[in-house]
């Protein structure tokens, strides 16, 4: 069995999986310009990742007899990542960008730490493959900072 701490931690993440959903979708459809295409084009291919991210804690919350939360429990965040007032600037979603993937870290290490310590294996497992999807999804990003910072 698993504790209060690991089902805690799972519902935070799908709630932020959620939210990064539909921020990063927001900003994939605002965004204009040249420049912002690659990044519209990557954010189209992390909604569908951050998707699946969700459905698969939301699986292992019902294994462990819980639930994922819906909207009424769900508390809204992402500062960073709200749609800029000029749709050209691309910076800004790119940081915004950075500070949900930093944070999807911190929540999946300490899911593993929280997993471990409870001794339930499976979600450790599931935390070190989500935990793993943000930091490509952080370094992909933290590319694309070095090259709009330049400009
Ligand atoms: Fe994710
Ligand atoms: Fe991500």
């Amino acid at each position: 069995m698993t504790s209060d701490r690991v089902i805690e931690l799972l519902r935070k993440a799908y709630g932020d999986e959620m939210e990064t959903v539909m921020n990063y979708q927001t900003n994939a459809i605002v965004l204009d310009g040249v420049r912002a295409e690659e990044i519209k084009e990557s954010l189209q291919q992390d909604i569908q990742e951050e998707l699946g991210h969700a459905e698969r804690i939301g699986q292992r919350l019902k294994q462990l007899d819980a639930r994922p939360p819906a909207s009424s429990e769900f508390t809204a965040r992402q500062d960073s990542l709200q749609p800029p007032e000029d749709s050209t600037d691309v910076l800004s979603v790119i940081r915004g960008v950075l500070d949900a993937e930093k944070d999807a870290i911190e929540t999946y290490r300490e899911l593993i730490d929280a997993a471990e310590e409870a001794d339930d294996p499976l979600t450790e497992d599931l935390a070190v493959e989500l935990l793993g999807d943000e930091e490509a999804h952080h370094t992909e990003f933290r590319g694309f900072e070095k090259e709009y910072r330049r400009d």
